[in-house]
């Protein structure tokens, strides 16, 4: 069996197509895997919901929202109870469960396949190709998971709406998809009848999310706790507290207009009134950053747009419906399946991975080498220039080209390689990052001087695949890349 699987900030949550018909893997009534890694000496590592109830008692054995510290520079490895975990055994922790949980999910369903063959995971749209590359090795190295490839969280949520009784064909859509970490926006249409089947016009992402309405709204309950005893110092298990009941306070002011925040700190009880008016004027700029984003979208795109499809949990705040209602008055706005479009789309689109003409996708980001500029005359390493072999906006699969020569015979060949949204052919390396080296084995009776020719993909995946042949001699080269870590 073929699942989807959409990875969240928040929660995780496995999918598959049961007899044409998207359908979550959960054991009954789990809303999904909250993606949490929790680990002290004496219980060993637990996930999800175990991790959640065991961190609020210990909140530095826990590991909150993973998938938005991947590419965090300044926090390279977790140390929990003395013992220290990368990113990608974390990742690879959490993948792991998802699978557990869908395996029971499939027998609780009591399908005929038992097994999973493999996945495709969502994410962000515009996670660079080590966050991808991390992501892939945890599921494959660590949760023992088949990535089939990945889809971007929009792209499965409009798939998944143009899929559902309501969704209809011939139409354009912008999704919004507002949830833990990211906010993420795309415009794709659905023309069943023309060569492509799903076109995705444009996307566009934010590193923000319900967890940074979270972090305003604690600080909102900490300034109405400090009203009431001006002295109160917040802890960090104090702080957690408020976190989690900020969050359940954010949740109700999606229904009513006021809610309670109730906490004991320090032997002190607390009942703090928030309106939601009040919750929404100190969010209010967070939301206009999303709603940017959509502006810059939409004049970029420039095509006519039939709905407004919002997704994500985060979108069940009033205010991002009553933003769209005011910004685009004549747009039709949908909220769809906010917790589940992703992995709906991400299941339907796992059993059309291999079809060429099913989903077209544009490249988010340029891939150029490092080479001296016209080395012959100057060898000058002043002179050292990204030479872009991949255009961000590229239709994908996209390859691309380039030359090098062997500095010796028989020589290993490595090249620097660069990652930036620079359209230019050729720009300086500080305007790009630096994300790893590609090694190229010298061929047996290769010579000083030949030519290999180097040719880089980006897959429909957004994952680099490398080719490289001597050209004097026409034999493929061993050629692979060694990614940074973050
Ligand atoms: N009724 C609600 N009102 C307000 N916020 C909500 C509601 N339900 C869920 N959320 C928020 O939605 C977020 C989780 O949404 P979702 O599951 O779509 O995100 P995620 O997939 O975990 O994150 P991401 O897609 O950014 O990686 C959390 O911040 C949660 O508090
Ligand atoms: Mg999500």
């Amino acid at each position: 069996m073929k699942v989807g699987i959409d990875f969240g900030t928040s929660f995780s949550l496995p999918a598959a197509l049961i007899n044409g018909t998207p359908a979550t893997l959960l054991p009954g009534g789990q809303y999904g895997v909250p993606s949490v890694f929790y680990f002290d000496r004496r219980r060993n590592i637990l996930i999800g919901e175990a991790a959640q109830a065991r961190g609020e008692k210990f909140p530095r054995n826990v590991v909150r929202n993973v998938k938005m510290e991947i590419s965090n520079p300044n926090q390279k490895t977790f140390t929990l109870d003395g013992k220290t975990f990368d990113k990608k055994q974390i990742v690879g922790h959490i993948l792991g469960e998802v699978k557990q949980v869908a395996l029971i999910g499939i027998e609780h369903r009591q399908l005929v396949s038992q097994e999973i063959d493999g996945a495709i995971i969502s994410v962000p749209a515009a996670f660079n190709l080590r966050e991808l590359n991390l992501i892939r090795e945890a599921a494959q190295d660590v949760a023992g998971l088949k990535v089939f490839g990945f889809i971007r969280e929009p792209v499965a949520a409009a798939i998944a709406y143009f899929n559902a009784p309501a969704g209809e064909d011939d139409k354009t859509i912008l999704v919004y998809d507002l949830g833990g970490g990211t906010c993420d926006v795309a415009i794709v249409r659905s023309d069943k009848n023309s060569d492509e089947w799903y076109k995705v016009i444009d996307s566009d992402m934010l590193r923000i999310g319900g967890r940074d309405w979270d972090k305003l709204l604690g600080e909102l309950i900490k300034r109405k706790c400090r009203e009431q005893v001006p002295d109160i110092e917040f802890d960090l298990k104090a702080q957690s507290k408020i976190l989690d009941v900020a969050i359940g306070v954010k949740h109700t002011l999606s229904r009513l207009d006021k809610a309670f925040a109730e906490l004991e700190l320090d032997d002190e009880y607390f009942e703090v009134e928030v309106t939601r008016a009040e919750f929404e004027r100190i969010t209010r700029e967070l939301l206009q950053e999303t709603m940017r984003m959509v502006d810059k979208l939409k004049s970029r795109c420039r095509t006519k747009i039939d709905y407004v499809v919002c997704v994500g949990g985060s979108s069940n705040m009033p205010q991002v419906r009553a933003a769209f209602e005011k910004n685009y008055p004549d747009i039709e706005i949908r909220l769809f399946e906010p917790e589940k479009a992703i992995a709906f789309g991400a299941a339907i689109y796992s059993e059309h991975v291999t079809e060429e003409n099913y989903l077209h996708d544009i490249c988010k980001f340029s891939y150029g080498a490092k080479y001296i500029q016209n080395f012959n005359r100057y060898r000058d390493p002043d002179r050292l220039r990204i030479f872009n072999i991949i255009y961000k906006g590229d239709e994908l699969p996209a390859s691309g080209e380039s030359t090098s020569y062997s500095v010796d015979d028989g020589a290993d060949t490595h090249i620097e390689i660069y990652e930036s949204e620079c359209t230019k052919k050729i720009y300086l390396p500080e305007d790009g990052t630096h994300i790893g080296e590609i090694e190229i084995r010298g061929l047996k009776g290769s010579r000083k001087d030949d030519a290999t020719i180097l040719t880089v993909t980006i897959d429909r995946s957004g994952l680099m695949n490398l080719k490289a042949v001597d050209e004097r001699t026409g034999k493929t080269a061993r050629v692979e890349i060694k990614l940074k870590d973050f």
